[in-house]
């Protein structure tokens, strides 16, 4: 009976672990896709905020540099945004960024090269060439690891 008993408990308690095993990892990857995606939308709302002052539809030119200043430290921030085991949930991060992790942090490098790139300009003030790195920052960094990194909109 005592014995049981005891071996009814030890069971319990495994099962107890088994399921936070099991619950644990997969909060922390669902937590860490949301994380990633808010990072992302932080990035994509200063880019669009630099577009419509670049191109005079709204915004002030003198604030170009915070959205700059923004967009390089979030570069940085990206770069820390997919951990290992965030692949899969509700993410459009393909497999591939895991697979092929060389590749990948070259493309994040781009991104946090060319973002200070822009944020360097945006200091001095050169209205043109702020425009032009803008440019170079959306289709070397943003389209450029989107097609090879994110899944299409389903
Ligand atoms: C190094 C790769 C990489 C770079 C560089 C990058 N992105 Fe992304 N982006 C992703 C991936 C991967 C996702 C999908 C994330 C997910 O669903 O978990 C994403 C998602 C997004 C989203 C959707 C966020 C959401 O879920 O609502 C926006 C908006 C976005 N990116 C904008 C940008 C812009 C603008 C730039 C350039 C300034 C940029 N990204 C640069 C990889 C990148």
């Amino acid at each position: 009976m005592k014995k049981t008993a005891i071996r009814g408990l030890k069971t319990a308690i495994l099962s107890l672990a088994l399921a936070g095993l099991i619950a644990l990892p997969a909060l922390a990857q669902e937590g860490a896709i949301k994380y990633r995606q808010s990072v992302m939308k932080a990035v994509g709302g200063h880019m669009a905020a630099m577009g419509a002052i670049l191109k005079g539809t709204g915004g002030q030119a003198r604030d170009l540099k915070v959205h700059a200043d923004a967009m390089a430290a979030l570069a940085t921030v990206a770069a820390n945004a997919f951990p290992e085991g965030s692949d899969f949930g509700m993410t459009r991060a393909k497999e591939v960024i895991w697979e092929n992790p060389v590749e990948f942090k070259k493309v994040v490098q781009v991104f946090i090269d060319e973002s200070a790139k822009l944020a360097k300009i945006t200091a001095s003030g050169k209205f043109k060439a702020a425009a032009a790195q803008f440019l170079h920052l959306g289709k070397n960094a943003c389209a450029t690891c989107h097609k090879k990194f994110r899944e299409k909109k389903k």
